[in-house]
């Protein structure tokens, strides 16, 4: 190790480290509340000017965070929020939490990374360390940010530090934590690693380090091409009982559970949405494509869970002729618009895929009601969250459970709908005392 990695392994040891979290969004600001949490004073940089006025007036907009401890960090002066780079040079570790989005043709676009990669550059010294943290294609380290950072003139694993490691959090999750959920980190050099290994047990008990980069963006891709593959592989036998008739998916895969050992469940649903399981396979796949190398497993997953929003759609159009409403006029209440349960996160939501497609079809009799998402745009209409109350379930020809959220009451809904279609088996037992209840995949 130089002298330039002894000194910053010093500070983080004794907590002297400054933290600089670059995109304060679901995954970095957390971190940050993490990092104040365990004593180190964190400056988080953001480039939206609205979500710093919030985190300098107090205010949190990420759910997960627990009031108390937001409130704790925010009290403990130990929390700097910023739209610049100003005293740059006092952070000790960077890292870099912003989007990986794809384009509308499905390629990768990783120019946040890169910006915030320029922008550390204008202030990196001897000393620093920078791990990147969003989920993106393998030699992305390397071959892009190293050679922006490598732009100040300073060498990487020696003057300056640099890692990619991925990051784990699933909001809404009660079980598993930034504490508590083991963390991959792979750097430059040893000693890239090394370091990263130590600012990262700070405040995860689990750090597993591997050799490189290019190993740790890999192991995040496969980690989510694996949901996806699996989602897809549900998605399908889903389509196939609901076609075959009198098999029910959903208790296929509950008695396949019970298998102790060599299986894992996965369910069906409208499709994948959020950030990560519908966008990071193609990342990968589209790398591969300049080794000549194509994906099928990835394709057919994407083919497959992209295709559930049609199948959703056909559904609801069936569902509403058997009810005898014509199908322009027909009332329909979409349940649930957030990606998955108890989160408010509406990005590539499959609920809002349906909604369009029905918009699409000339159903403009649409509403819908989510206790996490008050206003939503869909189609470049806007739309509010309508109460969920007796009244207006009656009202409603078709109610479409999109998101299972834990706080809905699947008694009081079934009694008081006309007809619903259940996407997430949300309803469960209900649907069985229930012949206006149809749920996907229950081969009825
Ligand atoms: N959300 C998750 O559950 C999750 C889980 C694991 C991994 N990831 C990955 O983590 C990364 C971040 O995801 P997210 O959900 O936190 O995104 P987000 O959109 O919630 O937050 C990103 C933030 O970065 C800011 N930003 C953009 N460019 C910037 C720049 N140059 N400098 C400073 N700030 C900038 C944005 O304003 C935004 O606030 C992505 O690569 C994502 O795939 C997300």
């Amino acid at each position: 190790m130089t002298t330039a990695g002894e000194q910053l392994q010093k500070k983080i040891e004794d907590k002297s480290a400054v933290i600089g979290i670059v995109g304060l969004g679901y995954v970095g600001l957390p971190l940050a509340v993490e990092f104040v949490d365990r004593g180190f004073k964190t400056v988080g940089i953001d480039l939206s000017a609205k979500k710093i006025e919030s985190l300098q007036s107090g205010q949190n907009y990420i759910a997960d965070i627990p009031e108390n401890k937001w409130q704790s960090a925010f009290n403990s002066g130990l929390f700097i929020a910023q739209t610049d780079y100003k005293n740059g040079k006092d952070i000790d570790v960077f890292y870099i939490c912003v989007p990986t989005p794809f384009t509308e043709n499905k390629e990768p676009d990783i120019s946040y990374i890169l910006s915030a990669a320029e922008s550390i550059q204008t202030v990196l010294r001897p000393g620093q360390l920078v791990i990147l943290k969003s989920t993106t294609f393998p030699n992305t380290t390397e071959g892009f940010v190293l050679p922006v950072l490598n732009k100040s003139g300073l060498q990487a694993g020696s003057d300056y530090f640099l890692a990619f490691s991925p990051e784990r959090i699933d909001p809404g999750n009660t079980k598993w934590h930034t504490g508590n959920t083991p963390i991959v980190v792979g750097g430059v050099t040893k000693a890239c690693t090394s370091l990263s290994a130590l600012v990262t047990r700070q405040i995860v008990d689990l750090v597993y380090e591997v050799s490189s980069p290019k190993v740790a963006e890999m192991e995040k891709l496969l980690e989510n091409i694996f949901r996806s593959v699996n989602i897809a592989l549900v998605n399908e036998l889903a389509q196939m009982c609901d076609r075959m008739g009198g098999i029910n998916v959903w208790e296929v895969i509950e008695a396949a559970g019970t298998k102790p050992f060599g299986f894992m469940p996965f369910w069906p649903g409208p499709g994948i949405g959020g950030h990560c399981i519908l966008i990071d396979p193609y990342y990968l796949s589209w790398y591969a494509k300049a080794y000549d190398f194509h994906s099928d497993f990835i394709e057919l997953a994407a083919k497959t869970n992209e295709s559930m929003p049609f199948y959703v759609r056909d559904a609801i159009i069936r569902e509403i002729a058997k009810a005898g409403v014509p199908l322009l006029r027909a009332k329909i209440l979409i349940l649930g618009v957030a990606f998955k349960k108890n989160v408010d996160d509406t990005r590539h939501s499959p609920a809002i895929r349906v909604m369009e497609l029905l918009l699409q079809e000339g159903l403009t009799g649409l509403s819908y009601h989510d206790p996490f998402v008050p206003v939503l745009e869909v189609s470049g209409g806007h739309f509010s969250s309508v109460p969920l109350e007796a009244e207006i379930l009656n009202q409603t020809d078709l109610v479409v459970v999109t998101t299972d959220h834990n706080q809905f009451d699947w008694d009081f809904i079934s009694a008081h709908s006309k007809r619903i279609y259940d996407t997430r088996n949300a309803t469960g037992k209900v649907a069985e005392k229930h012949n206006t209840i149809a749920v996907l995949g229950d081969g009825k």
